[in-house]
C-alpha cells in the first residue's frame, strides 16, 4: 500500500518523507491557495522529496487541460497531472495516456465514474471518501465497490483513497486493498502513535535502570 500526503506544505512533506514511508503527495487548488506560495515552485520542491506529486489542471475544456498537462509534465518527471472527472477530463486522460503522461482523476464519487476514468487510461483515480461521509453516506462503501469491480477486470489504474479525515479511513482503505491513501498531515501524524507503545517504552527504560550494565 502506498501512502501519500495530501498537502501543499513543503515542510510537512519534508518531515513525513524523513520517516521513510512517504510515496507521494497530492495537491489541489484549495491546498495550494491555503499555503499562499507559487504553485510551480511548490511542486518542484516536492518533486525533489517524493517520486509522485499530483498537480491539478484548472482548465475545464479538454484542449486546455491537455495544454496544462503537457506543461506540468515537463516541469519534472515526478509530476502526475490531476484531471477532474468530467467528459472533457476523460478526453484529456486519453490524450495523456497516449503521450505517456501520468494522470490522477480527481473528484470521483461513483463506480461508473471510476470505470470510465480507468477505461480512458487514468494512472490513478481518486474517490473522495470524506466528502461522501459529509453528505450522510459512507465513502468507504464506494471504495469497496471499486475494489470489488477491479478484482473482476484487468484495470491497471490505481485506486487512491482521497478526502481522508481520520485514521479509520486509512485502516479501511488497507483492509479493502486500495492501492494508495492520501492523508492530511494532521491525520498522518497520528498513524505512528499508540499509547501502549509509549507506556511500553517507558516500562522497558525504567526496568533497564534496574539492570547492571556497563553504560
Ligand atoms: O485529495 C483530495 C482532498 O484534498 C480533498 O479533501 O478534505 O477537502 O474533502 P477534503
Amino acid at each position: 500500500m502506498k501512502l501519500f500526503l495530501d498537502t501543499a506544505n513543503v515542510e510537512h512533506v519534508a518531515e513525513v518523507a524523513s520517516w521513510a514511508v512517504l510515496d507521494g503527495v497530492t495537491t489541489n487548488p484549495t491546498l495550494v491557495a491555503k499555503e499562499g506560495k507559487d504553485f510551480k515552485e511548490t511542486v518542484l520542491k516536492m518533486c525533489e522529496l517524493v517520486p509522485c506529486v499530483s498537480a491539478q489542471v484548472t482548465a475545464t475544456d479538454a484542449e486546455g487541460m491537455q495544454q496544462q498537462a503537457v506543461e506540468y509534465s515537463k516541469w519534472h518527471k515526478h509530476v502526475v497531472v490531476k484531471v477532474p472527472m468530467t467528459t472533457e477530463g476523460l478526453k484529456a486522460l486519453r490524450f495523456c495516456a497516449k503521450k505517456g503522461i501520468r494522470t490522477n482523476t480527481t473528484l470521483v464519487f461513483s463506480l461508473p465514474q471510476a470505470i470510465l476514468a480507468a477505461k480512458a487510461g487514468a494512472t490513478i483515480i481518486s474517490p473522495f471518501v470524506g466528502r461522501i461521509d459529509d453528505i450522510g453516506e459512507n465513502g468507504m462503501v464506494l471504495i469497496g465497490q471499486i475494489m470489488e469491480a477491479w478484482a473482476h477486470y484487468k484495470f491497471t489504474t490505481e485506486v487512491l483513497v482521497a478526502s481522508v479525515r481520520h485514521p479509520d479511513h486509512v485502516i479501511e482503505a488497507a483492509r479493502l486493498g486500495a492501492h494508495i491513501a492520501t492523508i492530511p498531515y494532521e491525520v498522518f501524524k497520528k498513524l505512528p502513535l499508540h499509547p501502549l507503545t509509549d507506556t511500553g517504552i517507558k516500562r522497558f527504560l525504567d526496568d533497564w535502570e534496574k539492570v547492571k550494565h556497563g553504560s
